[in-house]
């Protein structure tokens, strides 16, 4: 399975995170993958508008993992793993219960759980082209 999606400008982000979510509505944990300032913070933040989060969503940069609150059902988890140190840190944090809450779960740098991440988990490339626009490629 594999789709793809172009994002021109960080204005459409949350426009195309609501395409995204109708197009995999059983998906609870995202795993967004790419090199620094890619846009995976942006993405996420058009995901947190589309689910009606109030909060800022912006990037975790004390905490691994923030928690925003969101006008449709339950909470929404977004983990920034740049500065993880080990896998025994993910342990610390509870990392496999917030991905098996089956809340959405949206993940930076994902490369450092690739053990931890369920078999399921949608992830999401981000790649910059030459004129700033960024190429979105989902797979399983
Ligand atoms: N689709 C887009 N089109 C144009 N500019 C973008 C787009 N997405 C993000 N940007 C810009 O790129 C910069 C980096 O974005 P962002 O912080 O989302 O990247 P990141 O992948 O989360 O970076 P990091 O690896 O540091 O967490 C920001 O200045 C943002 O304005
Ligand atoms: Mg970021």
């Amino acid at each position: 399975m594999s789709a793809q999606y172009s994002l021109r400008d960080e204005r459409s982000a949350p426009q195309l995170a609501a395409k995204i979510l109708a197009a995999f509505p059983a998906s609870r944990v995202f795993a967004l993958h790419g090199e620094l300032g890619a846009g995976k913070t942006t993405l996420i933040k058009g995901f947190c508008a589309a689910l009606g989060v109030h909060d800022q969503a912006s990037s975790p940069t004390f905490a691994i993992v923030n928690e925003y609150r969101s006008d449709h059902g339950g909470p929404v988890y977004h983990f920034d793993l740049y500065r993880l140190k080990n896998a025994e840190e993910l342990q610390g944090i509870g990392f496999t219960e917030y991905i098996d809450s089956g809340a959405y779960c949206f993940i930076e740098w994902p490369e450092l759980a690739k053990e931890q991440l369920p078999d399921d988990a949608l992830h999401v490339r981000l790649e910059v082209l030459p004129d700033g626009s960024r190429r979105i490629t989902m797979h399983r």
